[in-house]
């Protein structure tokens, strides 16, 4: 992954441009990077704020894998993040269901997977990581508390290690995938998990379910136990916040 980088001081969003790289042929592995998004996106139609000095990055994946992995490989994303980070900085980050990285308590970075064209025919994920890298947070205009490494660490990281080590790190798990080695990614990513075996409530349009979040399932679903029944729910389209 990233042999190949598409890189601009600014785009609309990396995943857009990934997408049309990917319509046009670009192969496993192609990077795009970008200083600024001035139109950044994240999960559930929200924006995401991407002032310079972020981690703004997409990558073009087409692995030998189905379109029931695709919410695997963002877990897989979760798991690579929190490795690098606590290789390069000994930084212990939480995942919070399905792929937010929280830092005691707020929001250090995010992942959007979005799959192009027939998942069956092409095989294609844009893996869209963003992580508020060497800004103050002051930046960003979010409704949720966020928080930036610059203020965690006190200076200025290397974007292009950072990117680098993501990109290895996602390799290396990418490969775990294809090989059906689904336990040590999903244990890792439990070991990390921000309310496991707590009570949780679940928002899925209007409805709110409550009951305990249990672990993820073998396709990468949330568990949750409600009374003595366990029901699973995919990414899509929900939202989970502690009790
Ligand atoms: C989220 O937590 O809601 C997901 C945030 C994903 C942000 C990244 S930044 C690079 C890529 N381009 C985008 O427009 N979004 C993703």
């Amino acid at each position: 992954l990233g042999r190949v980088v598409d890189f601009s001081a600014e785009l609309s969003s990396t995943n857009d441009r990934a997408k049309e790289l990917a319509r046009q042929g670009a192969l496993h592995g192609l990077t795009v990077l970008a200083s600024r998004q001035q139109a950044g996106r994240g999960r559930l139609q929200r924006q995401w704020e991407s002032p310079a000095g972020g981690l703004w990055m997409s990558v073009v994946l087409r692995p030998n894998l189905s379109l029931a992995d695709a919410s695997k490989i963002t877990l897989a994303a979760s798991v690579a993040i929190v490795d690098t980070l606590q290789e390069l900085f000994e930084l212990s980050i939480g995942i919070k269901w399905p792929n937010d990285l929280i830092y005691k308590g707020q929001k250090l970075a995010g992942i959007l997977g979005e799959v192009v064209g027939e998942w069956n025919t092409v095989q294609t994920l844009i893996l869209g990581i963003g992580v508020n890298g060497n800004f103050p947070r002051e930046q960003l205009n979010n409704t949720f508390p966020a928080t930036t490494l610059q203020e965690i660490l006190g200076f200025d990281i290397d974007l292009n290690l950072l990117a680098a080590k993501i990109l290895e790190n996602l390799e290396r798990e990418l490969i775990f995938l294809e090989e059906k080695k689904f336990d040590e990614m999903r244990s890792k990513w439990t070991k990390r998990a921000i309310g496991l075996g707590e009570g949780v409530r679940i928002f899925r349009g209007e409805d709110v379910i409550e009951g305990v979040f249990k672990g993820i399932s073998i396709d990468g679903a949330l568990i949750l136990e409600t009374g003595n029944e366990e029901v699973t729910f995919s990414a899509g389209e929900i939202k989970l916040r502690s009790k």
